[in-house]
């Protein structure tokens, strides 16, 4: 046998049994006659000693040892005199009578270890070597645990498991797609799913009732810490359903991970914002829940009093951080700074400090009686010691944006993000369409085969803006960890959504006919959801980005470091596929 134990697994119980151990070197220490080294593999680490006394030609053999040499050794657990107990392995070392250098290692550019002194670049680049950290691979054993679970728990309530295919069309999502070229279909192209959409419509069709998929998707945009190019969804499925058995199913879910993979016992449900809330209370469809400072509206209160960018405003609104009136001078130019940041756009802040004596002072002080500042304060139920602060803009929407960006700032500078603790959400009743400024027209907000509310559909010719969608999205932490929706069974229905999005009759059928075809030949009413696998586990894991729980991502230029993809292609290939490059 190659090795009769792990590196994670001896106690003092195995003292005195002969073992075989293979893995790499992550430390070798020198004491007077003795060699210390610690032998690292996946479950754990353990200590080697080599005794020079009893045996010199080992030991010098030992000190030769370098940092990722894999090594195998023969020995015999013995009990440690200076016990470890911040190692499972500590109350043991193994005395080693054979040693086997299987391969050298050159010094890695980077240690290997939890606090390692390497940059986020290097490690990137050497990312097998970033995977060897204890901290890194446990990112993945979590992932690999709630993939386990998920798919424990599925399989026992029917879903099916089916792999649908890479290569196809364009799928609305809303981004751009990666496309890739046929080689026997010259000068067309393949593009890859941003999600299986419509596939997993089309297997409802087919009667699979139940279905999941742990599902690579691809859409190209813009990257942020928690958006990769290549992503996996837990796509699912489910045919005669209403969007109440679709939320508890996968309330359900959410909560067994939460169990199994936490510990945490979530008894309550979830609870539920119409999307018209979230976005005139937070500002954002993906609420922070951890927190309140909920919006309060001040129009009423602030306007016609003299202060000129009050007085034209379409909104003035704002939110009450507790304890925060000891915020200095220049802690609010700051967060002046931050609201006026080109991503962000606001034009200016106005703060307002609730005193001691319950008087309050506000950067518009001269405009404003303090009658006027009080009625304010009650608005916002704020008391002695907090501090108010305030956006307005011509374009509510746009300024509730901002304000939820302020929003989060705030509760990141007060400690209230606290990774420890879980607050879900279900964002529902999202608007059917939105209107797109980049292309002048409606778009879908979720995608166009999201059915409207019945008592809704009568707006679709009239009002299509206040349409509602039978669609929600789980929030967690202000994380959309998932969302999805009651889809259209109905080729009627869809043929009218596509019109009201602006396809000719010619186009829908172009673009989405065998969807509609499909529709014709017997399509249950269906709906679904997918999580985000990434961002899900990524909570679980208390990271800041998902990059740290995918094996090989992506950087924020979309390249993979490592691999250096993507690249050119050889002019060879390029014939082949018969695409010339435009260098200009
Ligand atoms: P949606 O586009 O909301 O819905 O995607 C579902 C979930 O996938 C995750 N997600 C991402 N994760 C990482 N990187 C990305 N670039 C990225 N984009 C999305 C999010 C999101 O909630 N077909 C529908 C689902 C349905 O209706 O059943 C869909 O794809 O966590």
């Amino acid at each position: 046998m190659f090795r009769t134990k792990t590196c994670g697994e001896l106690r003092l119980e195995n003292a005195g049994q002969d073992v075989t151990l293979a893995g790499w070197v992550q430390r070798v220490r020198k004491m007077g006659g003795m060699i210390f080294v610690d032998l690292r593999d996946r479950y754990g680490i353990t200590q080697l000693v080599f005794n020079e006394s009893a045996d010199a030609e080992l030991c010098k053999a030992a000190s030769q040892l370098g940092r990722e040499f894999v090594i195998q050794v023969k020995g015999t657990v013995s009990e440690r005199s200076s016990k470890n107990p911040k190692m499972p392995t500590g109350d043991i070392e193994i005395l080693v009578s054979q040693l086997n250098v299987i391969n050298q290692a050159l010094t890695p550019p980077f240690t290997i270890e939890d606090n390692t002194d390497g940059g986020d670049d290097i490690r990137m680049k050497y990312r097998y070597l970033d995977l060897r950290r204890t901290a890194v691979r446990a990112n993945l054993e979590l992932r690999h645990k709630i993939v386990m679970e998920i798919r424990k728990f599925l399989d026992s309530l029917n879903f099916m498991e089916v792999e649908t295919p890479i290569l196809i069309n364009s799928t609305p999502e809303g981004a751009r797609d990666f496309v890739v070229p046929s080689r026997m279909n010259p000068g067309q192209f393949y593009a890859l799913p941003q999600s299986p959409q419509i596939l997993k419509q089309l297997l409802m069709v087919s009667g699979f009732d139940r279905y999941f998929q742990i599902a690579k998707c691809f859409r190209d945009e813009d990257l942020r810490a928690d958006r990769q190019p290549e992503f996996t969804q837990i796509d699912c499925e489910m045919s005669f359903v209403e969007q109440e058995d679709i939320i508890s199913i996968f309330e359900s879910l959410a909560k067994h991970l939460f169990k199994t993979i936490l510990g945490i016992d979530m008894k309550e449900a979830f609870p539920r914002m119409t999307w018209q809330d979230a976005m005139k209370y937070y500002g954002s469809d993906k609420p922070d829940l951890r927190f309140d400072m909920r919006f309060v509206e001040i129009d009423g209160i602030m306007k016609g009093h003299g202060f000129g960018v009050f007085d034209s405003a379409a909104y003035i609104g704002g939110i009450c951080a507790k304890g925060a009136a000891s915020y200095t001078r220049k802690q609010i130019d700051a967060l002046t700074e931050f609201v006026k940041r080109p991503q962000i756009g606001a034009k200016g802040l106005v703060y307002a400090r609730v005193e001691q004596d319950g008087s309050v002072k506000s950067s518009v002080d001269k405009f404003y009686t303090q009658d006027v500042l009080q009625e304010m304060k009650k608005a916002f139920n704020a008391e002695a010691g907090d501090l108010i602060l305030i956006l307005s803009g011509d374009d509510a929407m746009k300024t509730r944006k901002q304000l939820s960006e302020l929003r989060l700032e705030m509760a990141s500078q007060l400690g209230l993000r606290d990774k420890d603790k879980f607050v879900c959400l279900w964002v529902i009743d999202f608007p059917m369409y939105e209107w797109s400024e980049e292309e002048n027209r409606l778009m879908a907000m979720h995608h166009p085969f999201t059915s409207p509310k019945l008592e809704d559909v009568d707006m679709l010719d009239t009002n299509p803006e206040s349409v509602r969608a039978n669609a929600y999205d789980m929030v967690i932490n202000g994380v959309e960890v998932g969302g999805g929706s009651i889809r259209i069974h109905d080729s009627v229905l869809q043929q009218k959504i596509f019109k009201v999005l602006g396809f000719t009759p010619e186009q829908a059928q172009q673009k989405f006919g065998f969807l509609m075809n499909a529709f014709k030949y017997g399509a249950p009413p269906h709906g679904g959801l997918a999580f985000g696998l990434d961002r899900l586990v990524s909570l679980f894991a208390k990271l800041d980005s998902i990059r740290d729980c995918i094996a090989f991502p992506k950087n924020n230029s979309g390249r993979d470091v490592m691999l250096d993809a993507p690249g050119y292609l050889d002019q060879s290939q390029l014939d082949e596929l018969k695409i010339s490059i435009n260098n200009k």
